[in-house]
């Protein structure tokens, strides 16, 4: 089955083709210094040599990888044995290895004393700091805690924490026992929450009393509680102190540090095999129930690795600071896994960018003398409002790449994070992927480091990545200077496996669309010098500040709501957070309600059932949605009225009432004048 309702390819707007290009100075490019692990590959000269090696011969390139960067318990038989029609996806077979031994025993070995994380907490000045040695014995003594309380090899944990040492320790113990982690953004509501854990069917659930974030205090144990009351596979809930303040437990919750404190510091690592679930990580899709995507040991822990250490150009002694929060996949692969398994020095960020004010991040980097700072668009764009005064105040000489990730960043972002921010020094790596693909697929980085990058653009495939795009009757497009769906055309190692309880969706969602291709859902532009640009979803998943959401989980939510007959919700182009949601709902005919406290009752309800982050910012009452003749909403039209695009409306015959895009045209005007959402 072709991917069903023909996508329509976005070019980039023309300001995004003014091209400037920037060059960096020379350094060795001699390969085999570079990568240790290029060392067998006869005949590859330099960093495009390389790339073509790792995806023509990418058993060759996977093996010798795998081999040098990771510790083996046993050595895997056969690298790779994939079959994207079936979904089946296997590599590195017969191996066997612990992922927090190689996060951590490995460079407690060799350093113990170096620094594992800087836990930036919300005040500034306040951070700590965790040696390799000490993440090692929290750890073990979490694991072992797991263990002695139940938690088996193959079950699953639910971890609902900001970031933190024993969040990163939480993840790394499910690791070392051999269960698998599902963390959950601590700014998903208690509904939220409570479907991920029913859907994990986990029985334990780790947090904390408090959140402290931007200076406020965030009460996630009460969250969590709401939660547990309808989840009946939940047993235990592990509470780790945050702030001083107590909260109520129950006979079901464990003081977590207390009885961390009684266990041994020793903790036998489980032996797992490459293919064993080390997380799953729920994203959203087109439908309203998020997906759990399934990551796997090996696979997933190389993938992690290389690209930290080659996109980011990470050298040992190295402090990296990744600023997303644990919670998304961002967090997992840059923040925890990818950097400790390098043996990195990697900040966990607990506050805001704009807290105590728009110099944070700076002001941060220069206390921290961080060397790679890694970003979103969203928090680029806020900031530049600000002014550069507030970059200004600090020294942010330490600063060696700027990379940006989660959603497209337009040009005066990019502009301004390379100019403002790295002085024109620093190479800005605009870095694409998804939850699905488990690390960077398309960057600027690695290549040549004289070789231009261009703003706004992800431009390059990371090595073993093979990009296609693919037009609307499922052919690949083979030349350049074209749009298309993105797809890639061979599998690689850090792929998602599947989807929890459901390896039909994933197949469905992934390999059906574009048979013998990954399907990732954007849409795709490639320049006429081989760059890849990203265009935007092709499907119902709106980028909010660089979180995913789905219009049917919003619709699902306003919906439930008794005044509301149906609704369509969409996205639509915002200054600061990339894209915002707008909701049009019709009524029930019966309903007399006052426009504005239901307005407030629905974002309520969207706030309560999802996140805040999903809220839409405007709610626009129609008599009607515009639909097809066969009843299917129009959302492409919606979207076109909400951006006042109406020369774009496009094609309108498939329309059954012309009237209902009027009104929903006359209905957004007076809401624009009333409220100025634009
Ligand atoms: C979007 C985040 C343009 C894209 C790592 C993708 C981007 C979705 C970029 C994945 C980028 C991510 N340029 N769009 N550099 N990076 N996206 O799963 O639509 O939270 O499919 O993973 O974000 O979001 P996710």
């Amino acid at each position: 089955m072709l991917f069903t309702c023909a996508p329509k390819f976005r070019l980039p707007s023309s300001s995004l083709l003014v091209f400037r290009r920037y060059h960096h100075v020379p350094g060795t490019s001699e390969v085999s210094a570079w990568m240790p692990e290029a060392a067998g590959f006869g005949g590859v000269r330099d960093r495009s040599g390389l790339q073509d090696f790792s995806v023509g011969r990418a058993e060759s390139f996977w093996a010798a990888a795998a081999r040098h960067r990771l510790s083996w318990i046993r050595p895997f038989r056969t690298v790779q044995d994939c079959d994207f029609s079936r979904g089946h996806i296997t590599w590195f077979g017969g191996g066997r290895l612990n992922v927090s031994v190689n996060c951590l025993d490995r460079h407690v070995q060799n350093s113990p004393e170096r620094v594992a994380l800087i836990w930036e907490r919300d005040e500034p000045g306040s951070e700590v700091k965790v040696t390799y040695r000490q993440l090692l014995e929290m750890t073990c003594r979490l694991g072992n805690l797991l263990r002695r309380r139940g938690v088996k090899r193959g079950g699953c944990v639910t971890i609902y924490m900001p970031p933190c040492p024993l969040a990163v320790a939480a993840m790394l113990a499910c690791a070392r026992i051999g269960a698998a982690h599902n963390v959950v953004f601590a700014g998903f509501s208690a509904e939220a929450l409570a479907e991920r854990i029913r859907d994990a069917q986990s029985s334990t659930v780790i947090t904390v009393n408090q959140g402290v974030r931007g200076g406020k205090v965030i009460e996630l144990k009460k969250t969590v509680d709401t939660a547990v009351q309808s989840c009946p596979s939940v047993q235990q809930v592990l509470v780790a102190m945050r702030t001083e303040n107590p909260v109520v437990m129950t006979a079901r919750d464990v003081a977590m540090e207390e009885e961390m404190l009684l266990e041994d510091t020793v903790c036998e690592p489980a032996a797992m095999d490459s293919e064993d679930t080390l997380f799953l990580l729920y994203t959203s899709g087109s439908t309203g129930k998020p997906k759990g995507l399934v990551h796997t040991q090996a696979g997933y822990l190389l993938y992690a690795s290389l690209t930290h250490r080659y996109v980011f150009d990470y050298h040992d002694g190295d402090v990296f600071g990744c600023v997303a929060d644990i919670g998304w996949i961002t967090g997992h692969s840059y923040s925890v896994y990818g950097p400790l398994a390098n043996g990195a020095t990697t900040v966990l960020f607990e506050s805001t960018p704009v807290y105590p004010d728009p110099g944070r991040y700076w002001e941060m980097v220069q206390r921290l003398q961080i060397n790679q700072f890694y970003g979103a668009p969203t928090a680029i764009r806020l900031l530049l409002k600000y002014g550069d005064q507030w970059v200004h105040k600090y020294d942010r000489s330490s600063l060696k790449t700027l990379g940006s990730v989660g959603e497209p960043i337009n040009t005066e972002a990019w502009e301004w994070y390379h100019r403002v921010v790295g002085g024109g020094r620093c190479p800005v790596v605009d870095t694409w992927w998804q939850t699905e693909t488990g690390g960077i697929c398309i960057a600027p980085r690695p290549s040549e480091p004289e070789a231009e990058i261009i703003p706004g653009m992800a431009m390059r495939p990371f090595f073993g990545i093979k990009p296609a795009l693919m037009d609307s009757e499922g052919k690949e497009l083979t030349s350049n200077n074209t749009s298309g769906a993105l797809c890639i055309a061979q599998p690689w190692p850090g792929m998602a496996r599947t989807i929890f309880n459901d390896h039909q969706r994933f197949i469905d969602t992934y390999c059906r669309p574009y048979p013998g291709y990954f399907f990732t859902g954007d849409g795709a532009y490639r320049s006429e010098e081989g760059y890849y640009q990203i265009t935007g979803r092709l499907d119902d998943v709106i980028n909010v500040s660089g979180h995913r959401i789905g219009t049917a989980e919003i619709e699902d939510v306003l919906n439930q709501c008794p005044a509301v007959a149906e609704s369509a919700a969409i996205g639509y182009s915002h200054d600061i957070k990339g894209q915002g949601v707008y909701a049009f709902v019709v009524l029930k005919t019966s309903v007399d309600i006052q426009e504005g406290a239901l307005s407030q009752q629905l974002k309520n309800m969207v706030a309560k059932g999802i996140a805040k982050y999903a809220c839409p910012d405007c709610i626009q009452i129609v008599q009607r949605l515009p639909k097809t003749r066969s009843g299917k909403i129009m959302r492409r039209v919606l979207r076109k009225v909400v951006e006042c695009d109406l020369d774009g409306l496009g094609d309108l015959s498939t329309l059954d009432d012309p009237a209902a895009v009027q009104e929903a045209i006359k209905g957004h005007c007076d809401l624009c004048r009333k409220e100025q959402v634009q």
